[in-house]
């Protein structure tokens, strides 16, 4: 397990359920969480909470999870903020490579897209894999328009 983040969730009411599954691994796992909404099933609208979650991962040391319908619409949103790489995960693969390669600091998951048993092996693995840094660390710093 890599050192531990503090995690700040962000859902609309598409993610709310799964949203719920995941703060009970973290906690299982023992990070400190923060759950800034959706807190209920009320029509929501996605942008609201990613802008949230984006702006806390953005100024800190925290890393981000959101979730909604198909996870795109949450992603699209947070990687607006400079700083946030947010990936949008539908495999284990890809959470993992994207914590090694990309230094992904908010994972996007689409409710409506991965089942329970599949989003907690995807959370399970962004959470345990460690960037590696070296030439990751070179690309990373030319992604934002203005940086290289
Ligand atoms: C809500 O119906 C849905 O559009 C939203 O959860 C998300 O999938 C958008 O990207």
């Amino acid at each position: 397990m890599s050192s531990k983040r503090n995690l700040v969730f962000g859902s609309d009411h598409a993610g709310l359920a799964l949203k719920g599954v995941l703060k009970a691994r973290a906690e299982e796992l023992g990070f400190t969480l923060v759950d800034l909404g959706t807190h209920d099933s009320a029509s929501t609208d996605y942008p609201d909470w990613a802008h949230q979650v984006a702006a806390r991962v953005a100024a800190g040391d925290e890393w981000g999870v959101l979730v909604c319908g198909t996870g795109i619409g949450v992603c699209i949103t947070a990687n607006r903020h400079p700083g946030v790489r947010a990936a949008l995960c539908g495999d284990v693969f890809s959470a993992k490579m994207t914590r090694a390669h990309n230094d992904a600091n908010v994972l996007c998951l689409g409710a409506r897209v991965v089942g329970e048993g599949l989003a907690l092996e995807i959370f399970d693995a962004f959470l345990a894999a460690e960037f590696e840094g070296g030439r990751h660390q070179r690309r990373i710093d030319k992604i934002d328009i203005g940086a290289s």
